[in-house]
């Protein structure tokens, strides 16, 4: 990551801030936080620039695409040429499969789908333009190849992330812009406590515990880096052997 510039969408999230913090210890120049909390942004906006990086926070909702163009844009304005981008943004709530609501399957689309692709859209105009090939990786979820009776809406989702994830990646890799998309098990951030089945989760894991965000993040970082140079098109499951294929 020496040098590079990031963008990280849902940056002020567990996983996402534990990926920003990572990403300044292994070199990177900077990173803009892309997130819909605006307390939660300044909050890891000033851990990173204690830690000596440039950081910037840009608040908004990146459900449609103007906003989610928009504040790209200003990231770059803002931190210069974008080498890397995570997407992060991510709702899942828990509910029995036939009590879903209309509006929970719109809202887990926008917030899930929606938001990575949007941002996926800005950030490969911005990086074939600029004609240097990129790295993007989106974060799926081991719900996507694994079910689970109360979060059928979500998992439908993350394996739509896996899906556009490779369609993306096909169309760009000429332009050299490697796309990825990486599924964590459950991982112990603090909306993860909050729901509550964190526990449930690393007893159903062979590792028998739950991920720690830098657990994820590591291998976020490393299909973001230029150590990754073959793979794109994947989607990597990290969950402490949850699912394996
Ligand atoms: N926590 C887990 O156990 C777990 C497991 C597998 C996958 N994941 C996925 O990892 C990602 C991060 O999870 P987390 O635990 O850090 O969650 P989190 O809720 O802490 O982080 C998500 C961030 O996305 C932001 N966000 C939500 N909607 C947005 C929008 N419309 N526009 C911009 N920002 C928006 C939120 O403000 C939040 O800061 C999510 O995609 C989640 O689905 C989490």
């Amino acid at each position: 990551m020496e040098g590079k510039t990031a963008v990280i969408v849902g940056g002020a999230g567990g996983l996402g801030a534990a990926t920003a913090r990572l990403m300044v210890e292994r070199g990177a120049a900077a990173i803009a936080i892309i997130d819909v909390s605006q307390e939660a942004t300044d909050k890891v906006v000033a851990t990173l620039n204690e830690l000596g990086c440039q950081a910037v926070g840009l608040v908004g909702d990146v459900t449609r695409s103007e906003p989610a163009h928009r504040l790209f844009n200003e990231a770059v304005s803002q931190v210069g040429p974008i080498h890397v981008m995570v997407n992060c943004a991510g709702w899942f709530p828990r509910k029995p499969i036939l009590e879903i609501t209309d509006d929970e399957w719109s809202t887990s689309f926008d917030v899930n789908v929606r938001c990575t692709h949007n941002m996926m859209a800005a950030a490969v105009t911005h990086m074939k333009a600029r004609g240097e090939g990129g790295r993007i990786v989106n974060i799926s979820s081991v719900d996507a190849f694994k079910p689970h009776p109360k979060n059928a809406h979500y998992a439908a989702m993350k394996t739509a992330v896996t899906s556009l994830t490779k369609s993306f990646a096909l169309e760009f890799a000429p332009d050299q812009i490697l796309i990825n998309s990486v599924a964590p098990g459950g991982i112990a951030t603090e909306k993860g406590l909050a729901a509550g089945w964190v526990p449930e989760h690393a007893a159903a894991t062979p590792l028998g515990r739950a991920a720690e965000p830098e657990d994820i993040a590591e291998m976020i970082i490393f299909l973001a880096s230029s150590r990754n140079r073959y793979a794109t098109g994947e989607n990597v499951i990290v969950g402490g052997g949850y699912v394996m294929h």
